[in-house]
Order: structure tokens, then sequence, then C-alpha cells
């Protein structure tokens, strides 16, 4: 789970240069080579496309279905009428709009992976995706983001799979605290034949395939993950106040539905070990890390009931970190 809150600033170079006539052509000529680098990027970014979806970058569909805690509803990710016709994936589309946002964000290379560190899940991401809204996401890297990354599959890493599903897509809605809470099952898993690492999301009938990552990208993790772990992350710039994360509320020390109406959680976190199986985290093993105790905190419970399992209640309000 990741949070990161920027300021928006997308200003066409050609907006300010009008004055002399050295200036104008000079900043026309400046102009005019960004316009054929995005032309570039966009036509590298966007593949040959056989049909196009047009969305308000939400999901049109969202079904929820009742999971056996009250008020807790699970999402189900899957675009109108069944996504892309069969043989085909949903990727979103990159304009160049898109390009202006993300160039003033890292003006260093330029790089659309610069953002963040790897993990799948959720998070509000207005550099990204031009809103403010909750997005699912997933970004992989094999060098901490120096050279290597992307986020979904806006560059190159990501294999999207489902028809119907693309990481990246807005939620509807989101919890509310002390209203109705929003739960997705989501999975990284490797599979022993391929190595793939792959995500997924639902439970039993309803688990979707979203796609994967070749362990080709990676040195580390090509046959199994040494570590595994659950986080909530905010940024801000250096100086700038940060965005809260979660809920926004600090997690006390309420246990199980007390608790859920207030923060945000991990519930029934579980790793697969080599047999397949679900497992742990065996809890001796375990470490909770906050490095902004006051602006964001986390309390771990090694099992509530069978309900809850192994959970991770955490957030907070950020602010002056
Ligand atoms: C842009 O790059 C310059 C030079 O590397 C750096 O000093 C500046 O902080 C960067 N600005 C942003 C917004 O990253
Ligand atoms: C996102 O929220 C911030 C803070 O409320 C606001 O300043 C900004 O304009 C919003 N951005 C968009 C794209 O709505
Ligand atoms: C995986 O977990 C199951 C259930 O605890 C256990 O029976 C099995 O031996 C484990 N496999 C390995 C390879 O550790």
């Amino acid at each position: 789970m990741a949070l990161l809150v920027v300021p928006l600033l997308a200003l066409l170079a050609s907006l300010l240069i009008l004055s002399d006539i050295n200036g104008v052509y000079g900043g026309r000529s400046i102009f005019m080579e960004e316009d054929l680098e995005f032309e570039r990027q966009l036509k590298q970014l966007n593949k040959p496309s056989i049909k196009s979806i047009k969305m308000s970058s939400s999901i049109p569909k969202a079904t929820f279905k009742e999971a056996s805690s009250s008020g807790v509803k699970h999402v189900d990710l899957r675009l109108q009428g069944g996504g892309c016709p069969s043989g085909t994936v949903p990727i979103r589309k990159t304009t160049k709009e898109d390009l202006i946002r993300w160039k003033s964000f890292s003006n260093s290379s330029g790089n659309i992976h610069q953002f963040l560190d790897e993990g799948p899940g959720k998070h509000v991401h207005p550099k990204l995706y031009g809103d403010n809204k909750t997005h699912t996401f997933g970004h992989w890297t094999a060098d901490g983001s120096q050279k290597t990354g992307c986020f979904n599959a806006l560059c190159n890493g990501f294999v999207q799979v489902s028809k119907s599903s693309p990481l990246g897509l807005a939620f509807p809605f989101t919890s509310t605290t002390g209203g109705a809470i929003l739960q997705l099952p989501l999975f990284l898993f490797q599979n022993i034949h391929s190595n793939n690492w792959w995500l997924g999301y639902g439970e039993g009938d309803h688990f979707v395939d979203i796609g994967y990552w070749p362990p080709e990208l990676f040195n580390g993790i090509k046959d199994s993950a040494p570590i595994v772990g659950w986080r909530g992350e905010a940024y801000a710039p250096q100086g700038e106040l940060y965005p809260q994360m979660g809920t926004g509320n600090l997690p006390s020390r309420f246990k199980g539905s007390r608790q859920s109406k207030i923060t945000a959680y991990f519930r029934a976190v579980r790793v697969y070990n080599e047999s397949y199986i679900g497992v742990g985290p065996y809890d001796r093993s375990l470490q909770s890390v906050t490095d902004s105790p006051y602006c964001f905190y986390v309390f771990d419970y090694p099992y509530i009931d069978d309900y809850w399992r192994h959970v991770f209640f955490y957030g907070g309000p950020g602010g002056k970190c």
C-alpha cells in the first residue's frame, strides 16, 4: 500500500517564451524538439491497438460482495462489458498530457519509473494519473529504482494477461471512517514452473490473474523471495507536508472490527512456502518498522481470530514528519 501526493506543475515551454525575437526562435526550437521527443516516446509506449475503450479512469462497473464481517465489501475490478476481445488485453493509453506531467515530476531523465519503491497495492498518485483517486498499481525494480523499473504496464516489464482487469484502475469509492469498509484480497506469488511473479486478486471462484513480471527482470528473486513485506508509504518533496496514509488515523490498541472502523489494515496475511501452501508469517522473524511514529504507526497482531488471522493496522495523519 502506498500513498503519494505531489503538487502538480505542468507548464508548456512555449507559453513562456514570447517576448524577444531570439527568444522566440530558441524557445520554439526547444519546444518543437521536446514535442518530437514526446511523439517518439508515445509511439514507443503506445502499441498498436485494435479497440479503444474510453473510461473516466475509474472502474465503470464495480460490483461488491458482502464479506463475512458486517459492513465489509469486496471490490471487483473488472471493466464493463467483459473488457477486451479474446486474445487481447487492456493497456492504458499514454497521452502527451501524461508525459508532460511525468516530465515535470522527474526532470533528471524523464523516466516514469522513478516515482517510488517496488510492490503492488493501491495508491494515490496525482503525478502518475492526473487525479487524486486511489488506484491499483504494481511496480517493479531490480535496483531500488536507480536504472530499472516501471509502473503498471506503462513501459516494459509487466505482462498484462487479464482481458478485463488492467492495473492502474481507480476505485469508484474507498472506505470511510465509521462507514463501509472496502477490501481487496491481493496475491503476489511465484509460479514454481515458470518462475514468473504473478499478481492476482479475489478469492475462490472469483480469483483473477491480472498478469505477471518475468523472473528475467530481477536478480535477487529469480527462484524465491528472501524477504516479504506489507507496508504503507507516504511521500512529500523535501520541506513539504506529508499526506495521510490509510484513513489518516493513527492505529490504537483496539483489536479486530473495532479498530478496522478507524484505521487501514492488512488482514489474514500469508506467505506461500516451497510446497505452495499459505503459511505464517512466522512471528519471530517479523519486524515492525515505523520511521515517523508521530505521523504514521503500525500495530501488528499475530492472531486475533479466524477471520482476522495475522493483521496489521497502520496509517496516520502525516503532516510535518
Ligand atoms: C531538476 O534538476 C536539477 C539539476 O539536476 C536539480 O537541481 C533540481 O532539483 C531538479 N528539480 C526537480 C523538481 O527535480
Ligand atoms: C489533489 O488534491 C490537492 C490537495 O487537495 C489539490 O491541491 C489538487 O489540485 C488536486 N489535484 C487534482 C488533479 O485534482
Ligand atoms: C509448507 O507448509 C505446510 C503446512 O504448514 C507444511 O506441511 C510443509 O511441509 C511446508 N513445506 C515446506 C517446503 O516447508
